[in-house]
Formats: structure tokens, sequence, C-alpha cells
């Protein structure tokens, strides 16, 4: 498991010492119900802010990282040196830029995007400071806007992202955004939803929008053809999150650590070279053999490889649910 950066616990840790977590325990739980319901509207009390920040935000920032790493590995040459980021919420985005530009020595890289963070709520923008105030050098490279994000007029940056935002806005306002930024020198647009059913319905209209514009797929699609997916089922991918104490205590259970389910898309106006398929679903292993759900040729479909002593098994012996299946 790539580790939740301890800096991002410490400071939600630090966020807590005076609040009452017993309180926040009930709140969390109505929270989650109304995350469930798909309810838009998300922080109506600071209670809420809190309970977000201490049971989303590190698995957020993780799924985010996910998708970083993914332009990384499909579009290397694409160089992201600014990012916009759109419905910071508590700043899970910068968090994840974090993971990626801290040297070991614990320094910012040189390489650090300059990164603009846009949010309509003060006190999300307020919290979001609050945890990066102890990360040495950060403030000469981000910027905070308090705005409606459909206010933004200058997309000018390498990366836009729009992590868990969408489910909070209407289809025609994804349109706008999408449109603007085709329009834009932007080279990248992300976008993150929870991998359940109403999430990926989410990330297939975005998909589907961004096809119609033109766009290439960096991930998860390995073509612009027709979503695949049949009508019940969903397209999406895990990452592994470690779980704080108040996490544990605020929703339960023993295990160290939660697997946070999310879909995504991500687009250029760049080309892409596709992978041949993308992995959907764990890899089953036999001694014989090694089967892999696949989006693949415009079909989800299943395709077993013999383990029996070819050389490209190496490399297929590795392969997990959300890699490309390129061999
Ligand atoms: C679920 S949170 C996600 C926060 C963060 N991106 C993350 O991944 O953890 C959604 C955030 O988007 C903000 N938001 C939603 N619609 C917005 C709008 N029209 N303008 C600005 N912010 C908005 C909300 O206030 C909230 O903080």
């Amino acid at each position: 498991m790539n580790e939740t950066p301890k800096q991002l616990f410490d400071s939600i840790n630090a966020l807590f010492e005076n609040v009452s977590l017993k309180e926040l325990k009930t709140i969390n739980l109505e929270l989650s119900k109304k995350y469930k319901k798909q309810k838009h509207n998300f922080f109506s009390s600071d209670k809420e802010r809190l309970s977000y920040i201490a049971s989303r935000m590190p698995a957020t920032t993780k799924a985010i990282e996910y998708s970083l790493n993914e332009i990384k590995n499909i579009t290397p040459k694409i160089s992201i040196k600014s990012v916009l980021d759109l419905g910071s919420g508590s700043g899970a985005t910068l968090w994840a830029l974090l993971s990626i530009f801290t040297s070991e020595n614990g320094k910012l890289k040189t390489d650090f995007p300059r990164t603009f963070l846009v949010e309509k709520d003060e006190k999300m923008i307020f919290y979001a400071k609050e945890l990066l105030k102890n990360v040495k050098g950060i403030s000469k490279k981000v910027t905070f806007g308090k705005n409606d994000i459909l206010r933004v007029k200058n997309y000018d940056f390498d990366l836009l992202m729009l992590s868990y935002v969408a489910n909070e806005l209407k289809n025609f306002q994804i349109d706008k955004i999408i449109k603007r930024w085709v329009f834009s020198k932007s080279k990248v647009i992300v976008f993150i939803e929870p991998g359940t059913k109403y999430g990926f319905k989410n990330i297939k209209y975005i998909r589907d929008f961004l096809i119609k514009k033109g766009c290439n797929l960096i991930a998860p699609c390995p073509n612009t053809l027709k979503c695949p997916m049949p009508k019940n089922d969903w397209c999406h991918f895990y990452v592994r999150v470690k779980r704080s104490k108040i996490h544990k205590y605020l929703k339960g259970g023993t295990l160290g650590y939660e697997d946070e389910k999310f879909s995504y898309v991500i687009a250029t106006k760049e080309k892409v070279k596709y992978p041949k398929a993308r992995i959907l679903r764990f890899v089953k292993k036999t001694k014989q053999d090694i089967s892999f759900t696949l989006c693949k040729d415009g079909k989800v479909l299943n395709e077993k490889v013999s383990r029996k002593g070819k050389k490209r098994d190496k490399i297929i012996e590795k392969l997990n649910w959300g890699d490309v299946f390129d061999v």
C-alpha cells in the first residue's frame, strides 16, 4: 500500500484536538446516508465539513493520486506544471500532489505545479489552509480562490481537476465546464466520482461528452468506442487507504485499511497511444492460468493466459485490477 502521508494524518488529528468525536460520529452517519441518497449541497454544517475531512479526505486524496499516476504512466510526455482544482474542498488534490512532488528529504520538489484551488465554501478553504499550515514551502505554490466554479473563466492550467464534484453539478453545468476546457490551453482534464452505480453514471455521461467534443482518453478507457459496460454494472477501480484512529472511531470496524472505490475519466486534447485493454476486476489465478476481465475493443470480455513458461508471463503475473493490459 502506498501510504497516505503521515503529515496529512497529523494535520487532520491537530484539527480535531478540540472537537467532540462523539457528536461527529452521529453527523458522520447522517452524512453517509445523504451521500448514499446522492443528495446535493453537501456541507450544511461545520460538523459535516469536519466529518468529511476525517472520514473521506484521506480516501479522495488517494484516488486523486492514482489518477495523477495514470497521466504519468500513459502520457509521460505531458508535463504538468500548473493545476486548477475546481471544488477543491479541504485540499485533497494538493495532498495528492504533495505525495508525488515531495523528495525523500521531505522538501517540495522544484517542479511542484503551481496550483489554483477554487471553492465556494469559505469554511472549507479555511480548513484546507489549516491542514497545510505546517507544510514548508507550499504557500509559494498555492493560491486559493473563493468562487463558484462556474464563474471561473481562465482554464489555462496544464491540468484541470474535478474530484468528487460532478455529483454536485447538473449536466448542463458539466457541459459548460468541458466546452470551456476544450477551448482553453489546458492539456488534461480529470473527473473522479465515487465507484458506485450513480457515480459511474456521471462519469459515463462525462466520458461520452468528452468524446463528442473530439477528446482523447488517457484512462481508464483503452479507446473511444461506445462504453461496453452492461446496464446494471459499473466501471470502477480502487485504492487501499490506511485508516486513522479517528476514522476507525467514526466509521467503526477494526481493519487497518479501507478500499476506496472510485470511477474516473481522464481526457486530453493531445494524441494518446491507446493500450490494448484495461483490467476491470480482480485477477483470478489458478496453477494453470490467469483470468482477466478486460475492457477491450469495445467489449467487456474474459481472457485466460496460460502460466506455463512463456516469457511474457512475468509481466502478466504482476498485473492487477486497474492496470492496462498491453501484452
Ligand atoms: C465532495 S467535496 C470534494 C472536495 C475535494 N475535491 C475532494 O476530492 O475531496 C465537493 C466540494 O465542491 C464544492 N463545490 C460544489 N459545487 C461548487 C461550485 N459550484 N463552486 C465552487 N465549489 C463547489 C463543495 O463546496 C465541496 O467543498
